[in-house]
C-alpha cells in the first residue's frame, strides 16, 4: 500500500511539473482529487480498513492529498504568471513612438487656452483651485457680499435648482467667483489661485450661450496691493496674447465683491478687419477685477484688519474668440467636426511658456 501511494505520488507530480497550461492542470486535478479521482479512491479504501491499517494508512493518505494539491497550488501560480508575462508582452505599447499626423482628434480651443492659462499662472506661483458646477447660494451669492434682494442677482440670469427639504436652491454657477470663497475657507494664506471653468446662466445670442467659461484668480496676502494686481494682469495678458507688451486701461466699475472694483481694458487695434492686441488706438474690455471686499474677507473668517488681496474673473470664450479669430461665440458648442479640425490643436502638444504657448 505505501508504494503504492508513493508510486502515485510519482505520478501524479510528474504530470503536474509536465502541465503546459491552466486547463491541462485543471485535468489533472480532476483525475486525482476530484470525486471519482485516483487520490480519492484510495481515501474511499480507508472505509474498509482495520482500525490499526486506518492509523497508518489515514494519516500516509492525507498528506498524499495535501502534498498532490499543494504541487498544483504551486504549479497554478507559475503558470499564471507565465499566463500574464506572455499578456503583458502581445498587449505592449511603445509610448515613444511618435503620434500619427492624422490621428483624429484635437483639442477643442477652450481646453488649449485654459492649458496656456494654467501655464501662465503656473510660472507666477498660482495653483489650480476648483469648485462645484452645481453651488449653493451661499458660494455663488451671499458670502460674495451679494446678499438675498441684492439687485446685483438680477443681473445673474440665474438657473435654480429645486428647493430641498429646508427651502433651499441650488444654483448652477453663475461666476467662477465662489471658488474664492471655497479656497479662502479652507486654506490659509498666503493664497495664490487661478480656478478655470464652466459657468451658467440663462442667455443666447451671438456673444453669450447658457453655458460659457470664466477664470478666477484670487491672491490673498498680508500687503497686496493694486499694483500687484496691476502687474499680474500685464504679465498674463502679454503672456497669453504673445505680445512683447500690452498697455492696460484700469476703469472704475463697480462688482459686490471688490472694493475698489475696475474693469480692465487692453489696448489694442481693428486695423484690416482683425484685432491687434498690443498697441493701437482702441480698446478692449477683457476682464474685471478689484480689491477683495472686506465683507468677504469676513465671510471667510479671515480679519481684514491682517489680511488684503485681488480678485479677477474672465471669459475665457471672448480670449480664445481674440487669440485665435472665431467671431461666433456658438461654434465652440456645436461640435462641427470641420470647425474642430480648423481650430482645434494636436493632441499632445501641451502648452509650455519655453515652446512658445500656441505654437
Ligand atoms: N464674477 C464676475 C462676473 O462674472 C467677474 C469678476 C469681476 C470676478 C471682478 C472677480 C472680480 O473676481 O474681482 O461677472
Amino acid at each position: 500500500m505505501q508504494e503504492q501511494i508513493s508510486a502515485l505520488k510519482e505520478d501524479i507530480t510528474a504530470r503536474i511539473d509536465a502541465a503546459s497550461d491552466l486547463a491541462a492542470l485543471e485535468d489533472i486535478r480532476v483525475a486525482a482529487l476530484g470525486k471519482k479521482g485516483s487520490v480519492s479512491e484510495l481515501m474511499k479504501g480507508l472505509g474498509r480498513m482495520s482500525p490499526e491499517e486506518r492509523k497508518e494508512m489515514g494519516p500516509a493518505l492525507n498528506s498524499l492529498k495535501n502534498d498532490v494539491a499543494d504541487a498544483i497550488t504551486a504549479r497554478k501560480d507559475v503558470l499564471e504568471e507565465a499566463a500574464l508575462d506572455a499578456r503583458l508582452k502581445s498587449e505592449k505599447v511603445d509610448i515613444t513612438l511618435p503620434v500619427l499626423d492624422h490621428a483624429a482628434g484635437s483639442v477643442h480651443p477652450i481646453s488649449q487656452v485654459m492649458d496656456e492659462i494654467a501655464e501662465i499662472f503656473a510660472s507666477l506661483g498660482f495653483d489650480v483651485a476648483e469648485g462645484p458646477d452645481i453651488e449653493s447660494d451661499f458660494h455663488n451669492f451671499t458670502a460674495l457680499n451679494i446678499p438675498p434682494e441684492h439687485p446685483a442677482r438680477q443681473d445673474h440670469d440665474t438657473f435654480y435648482l429645486k428647493p430641498d427639504a429646508n427651502g433651499d436652491r441650488k444654483v448652477l454657477r453663475t461666476h467662477t467667483s465662489p471658488v474664492q470663497i471655497r479656497t479662502m475657507l479652507s486654506k490659509e494664506p498666503p493664497i495664490r489661485i487661478i480656478a478655470p471653468g464652466r459657468t451658467y446662466r440663462s442667455d443666447s445670442d451671438a456673444t453669450h450661450t447658457p453655458m460659457f467659461h470664466q477664470v478666477e484668480g484670487l491672491v490673498i496676502d498680508r500687503d497686496t496691493h493694486l499694483g500687484h494686481l496691476k502687474g499680474t494682469l500685464e504679465a498674463f495678458l502679454k503672456a497669453f496674447f504673445e505680445v512683447d507688451a500690452v498697455t492696460l486701461r484700469l476703469r472704475p466699475s463697480y462688482f459686490p465683491f471688490t472694493e475698489p472694483s475696475m474693469e480692465v481694458d487692453v489696448q489694442c487695434s481693428f486695423e484690416g478687419g482683425t484685432v491687434k492686441i498690443g498697441d493701437g488706438n482702441d480698446w478692449l474690455e477683457i476682464l474685471g477685477s478689484g480689491m477683495v471686499n472686506p465683507k468677504v474677507l469676513e465671510a471667510c473668517n479671515l480679519d481684514p484688519n491682517v489680511y488684503q488681496g485681488f480678485a479677477f474673473g474672465c471669459g475665457i470664450d471672448r480670449l480664445a474668440m481674440l487669440k485665435y479669430g472665431m467671431n461666433d461665440l456658438r461654434a465652440f458648442f456645436d461640435a462641427d467636426l470641420r470647425w474642430l479640425k480648423h481650430y482645434g490643436f494636436r493632441a499632445l502638444d501641451l502648452p509650455t511658456i519655453a515652446g512658445g504657448l500656441s505654437r
